[in-house]
């Protein structure tokens, strides 16, 4: 009887134990979450259940809304024109389109950088595929097309003047590991030019998800270490123009 005591005691003990250890490590990986900015919500529709730095990530669009971002009346809709003439790029610049989809901006600023590059970055194999058929016509000679990854571009180190992010950004699901990597590819002193559907005004006619306020905007970029520079919330339609910089001595 002693000893079938000692070792339920035993068990018992270790038992203890075990569970003691599991908090520590479940306690652990909340500050760890609690740190890198994310959490696990409940999913709510278009979103990925996963909220970063208090905002709910979107669910990407799948190629299949390629022709809604090529529709006809865009231009007039959003001034896209406009958003392509407010950026500051010169000839000789090297761009980067970040989640280019069917390369809408891509191939209108090519036009804009006779002497240098547009990287048209997507995740979508199929989006792709549209740049690459645009390229293929004889469109946009200087564009190349990059498959990035949802944590990084794939662009070199300090290599670009400015990236540009139209209604792209707020669908990453990892905005960290993005925004961190595009820091890196970005040279000192470039640019990056977020463009995102305004949240502060409910009659702009697109989803909760797909949009952001500026404050939000301003917070995951900081958090990454990109300086801001400007917003210009009234030039266009629907959207915020939010510029940030790279520092130029690290
Ligand atoms: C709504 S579309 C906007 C496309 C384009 N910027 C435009 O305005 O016409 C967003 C695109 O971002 C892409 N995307 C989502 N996550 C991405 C990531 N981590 N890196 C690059 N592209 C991404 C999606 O595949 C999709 O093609």
């Amino acid at each position: 009887m002693l000893m079938v005591g000692w070792f339920r005691k035993g068990v018992l003990m270790h038992l203890m134990l075990r569970s003691i250890v599991a908090a520590v490590v479940l306690v652990s990986a909340g500050a760890a979450a609690a740190q890198d900015g994310y959490t696990n919500i409940a999913q709510s529709f278009d979103g990925i259940g996963k909220a970063y730095m208090g905002r709910e990530i979107a669910s990407f669009m799948s190629h299949e809304g390629a022709p809604w971002l090529e529709r006809p009346g865009r231009e007039q809709q959003e001034r896209t024109d406009k958003l392509v003439e407010l950026l500051d790029i010169k000839p000789t610049d090297y761009v980067a389109d970040i989640g280019a989809g069917s390369g809408y901006f891509s191939f209108r600023l090519s036009k804009r950088v006779p002497k240098g590059y547009v990287f048209a970055v997507d995740i979508q194999e199929e989006m792709l595929a549209l740049i690459k058929d645009k390229i293929a016509t004889g469109e946009g000679d200087n564009v190349i097309p990059v498959h990035g990854s949802t944590a990084g571009p794939k662009l070199k180190e300090n290599t670009i003047d400015l990236m540009l992010l139209v209604d792209a950004y707020h669908e990453f699901s990892l905005p960290r590991e993005m925004g961190q990597a595009m820091y890196k590819s970005l040279k000192p002193g470039g640019h990056l030019a977020l463009v995102e559907y305004r949240a502060e005004d409910a009659s702009v006619p697109i989803k909760e998800l797909h949009k952001m306020t500026e404050a939000q905007a301003k917070l995951e970029m900081a958090a990454v270490g990109l300086e801001w520079v400007s917003t210009d919330s009234t030039s266009l339609p629907w959207q915020h123009l939010i510029i940030f910089r790279k520092p130029s001595a690290e």
